[in-house]
């Protein structure tokens, strides 16, 4: 049976973020080469986004290309942008059709021309959704979002005194959008790899052995359960939370 069943529909995070990794170790298991895995991802972001909008998640945020992943081999790097266009590209009608509002975030100045237009074309096209905002992050890293927004706030003109935790919220990437309170990681690496840094702070981790192109609805869910299994106590004591 189904984990799903075991959910508690009153206490779904509303937004789950999640490193999708190992697609190349993945595609090297089945004696293929690392791009396969890349292509067998799509499928396994599907799931994702199928097993968030049955849970009632409304965020999803999925790391999808780091600012470092700027430096692995050109051909690899070319592969993925051609299936990034032609992903988001064809999504458009299912998206649509599942009320998904399609968002990037990262650094869209270092994007090539066909990629920055697929992004401007998906996001307008699905604006007017709201079951399930759907965020990539796509030539992203949390310390360049950093430095982004200390630049913004800076410019801004603001005193010392006002700049407080809300205006740092504002300034990032994610403005408007919840904090996630669960981030899931798969393929068995213990690590954040310069994720949504600021917003992580008090984030439930989940990490799982299984390689991203693995990923099935069941493991959403038993990500989703984990999360129900912890106590979340923001510094107070058990004592005060049972209260
Ligand atoms: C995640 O899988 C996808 C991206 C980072 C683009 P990897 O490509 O990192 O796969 P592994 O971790 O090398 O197996
Ligand atoms: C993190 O995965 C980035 C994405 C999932 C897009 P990496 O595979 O690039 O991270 P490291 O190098 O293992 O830390
Ligand atoms: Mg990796």
């Amino acid at each position: 049976m189904s984990l799903f069943s075991q959910i508690r529909k009153d206490r779904v995070p509303s937004h789950v973020a999640i490193i999708m990794d190992g697609n190349g170790r993945w595609a090297k298991s089945q004696g293929k080469d690392r791009v396969f895995g890349h292509f067998q991802g799509v499928e396994s972001v599907r799931n994702s986004v199928r097993a968030a909008i049955k849970c009632g998640v409304k965020y999803l945020t999925l790391y999808a290309f780091s600012t470092e992943n700027w430096n692995r081999p050109k051909e690899e790097v070319d592969a993925l942008m051609e299936l990034l266009v032609n992903t988001i590209l064809n999504e458009v009608p299912s998206l649509n059709s599942q009320g998904i509002r399609l968002k990037f975030i990262g650094d869209r100045t270092s994007l090539p021309a066909s990629c920055l237009a697929a992004i401007l074309e998906s996001e307008q096209r699905t604006s007017a959704n709201d079951t399930l905002q759907l965020t990539l992050a796509l030539s992203y890293s949390a310390r360049w979002e950093m430095i982004e927004a200390v630049k913004k706030i800076v410019s801004s003109g603001v005193s010392v005194a006002e700049i407080n935790d809300q205006m740092v919220s504002n300034a990032m990437e994610t403005a408007g959008m919840p904090d996630p309170e669960l981030l899931v990681r798969t393929s068995g690496e213990l690590r954040i790899s310069n994720f949504l840094l600021w917003q992580i702070a008090y984030a439930e981790l989940f990490f799982t052995d299984k390689f991203w192109p693995e990923f099935d609805e069941e493991l959403f869910y038993e990500a989703i359960l984990s999360y129900q299994s912890r106590e979340r106590r923001f510094g107070k004591t058990s004592e005060q939370m049972t209260q």
